[in-house]
């Protein structure tokens, strides 16, 4: 059994803002004890997307049962536990109400304290528990299904949004482009996964910039790009390489993840840079980074993918950092679907 002493923070930390059921124990931030996901995936492929009514009826059969399964994987109580995170937004508002109903039935029951943590928070701080050396400021891109921001990270829990995206986010292109070449859904791995047999230089997509702000992200162009290039092909009755088109998309997005988050990196200093979010376990991506980083002498923090794509033990790190700042929430938490970083 993992030791802990008196002092040590436990944090239960919960998160159900779209298709993963997650819940996990973490010790003072950083160690995790547990991390319990039980993923909605196989249930929504069938309709091409997360439908989110059907997110948040499974989310309420499961809750408990995940709960249950991370306190007893961390060999722990509840009478262990010294605070309860939970993901409180963005996210679908069916999904993110059943955990934190849940987060505050238990507190309420338990006495034990509730802090409410935004889901960036989350990603963001997935690397502190991959890094136990890692403290900001640091820079960070966040490249999800629903975000895709350049952040500077000031200090625990504090940021500045460098750059974000003007259309998609990043997963959202990934998701789109694999159903426009029938690869289906969650697109993102399926994409990264052929993408190894094609051609990335095989069809020239545009990398976008946006005029005012050249950290800001474009991906809607890139999209119908794509869209336009499998059009042409079917009137001309062409056939075209799912291959090709998913590894030069894929090209066209870490290019330009890569050009913009190196230009914040050197033009806000500090010397070191992280990834997050479900894109962030992107093998191109990642690979591409590791490559950029080391000629520039950035030091390059990754997640591993399960710490990537969304889970509770991130939750139990940026929570825990809230905690110690003296955060707590009342019972009036509420959902808050499109809670600004
Ligand atoms: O962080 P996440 O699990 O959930 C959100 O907060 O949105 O991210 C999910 C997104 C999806 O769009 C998915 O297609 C994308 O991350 N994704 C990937 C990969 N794995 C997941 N995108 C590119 N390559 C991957 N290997
Ligand atoms: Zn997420």
């Amino acid at each position: 059994m993992e030791q802990y002493k008196e002092k040590d923070v436990l944090m239960l930390a919960i998160e159900t803002s779209c298709d993963e059921t997650a819940a996990s124990v973490v010790k003072n931030g950083r160690k995790v004890l547990s991390n319990v996901i039980y993923t909605q995936i196989a249930l929504h492929t069938q309709y091409g997307g997360v439908v989110p009514e059907i997110a948040s009826r499974k989310h309420i059969e499961k809750i408990n049962q995940v709960i249950e399964e991370a306190l007893k994987q961390a060999e722990v109580t509840l009478q262990d536990i010294t605070a309860i995170a939970v993901t409180y937004g963005p996210g679908l508002v069916g999904a993110l109400l059943v955990g934190v109903a849940e987060a505050k039935a238990i507190s309420f029951a338990t006495g034990i304290p509730l802090v409410g943590v935004h889901h960036i928070s989350g990603h963001i701080s997935a690397n502190y528990i991959e890094d136990e050396d890692l403290e900001p400021p640091f820079v960070c891109l966040v490249a999800s299904g629903g975000h895709s921001h350049l952040v500077m990270v000031k200090d625990y829990g504090k940021y500045e949004i460098i750059g974000r995206t003007r259309d998609d986010a990043a997963g959202e292109a990934f998701d789109k482009v694999a159903r426009a070449i029938g690869l289906g859904y969650p697109g993102g791995p399926k994409i990264d996964k052929i993408s190894r047999e094609g051609n990335p230089e095989a069809i020239p997509f545009p990398r976008a910039r946006v005029a005012e702000n050249e950290y800001d992200f474009s991906f809607s162009g890139l999209k119908s790009a794509v869209l336009n290039y499998l059009n042409s092909c079917r009137m001309k009755g062409e056939s075209y390489s799912q291959a090709d088109v998913a590894a030069s998309f894929q090209k066209a997005v870490v290019d330009v993840l890569v050009e913009h988050s190196l230009h914040a990196v050197k033009e806000f200093g500090c010397g070191r840079f992280a990834v997050a979010g479900g894109v962030a376990s992107n093998s191109s991506l990642r690979e591409a980074f590791e490559r950029e980083c080391a000629k520039r002498n950035i030091r390059f923090y990754c997640p591993s993918p399960l710490l990537c794509t969304d889970n509770a033990a991130m939750i139990g790190a940026a929570g825990y950092y809230e905690y110690m700042k003296g955060k707590r929430s009342g019972f009036d938490l509420n959902a808050v679907p499109n809670l600004k970083l």
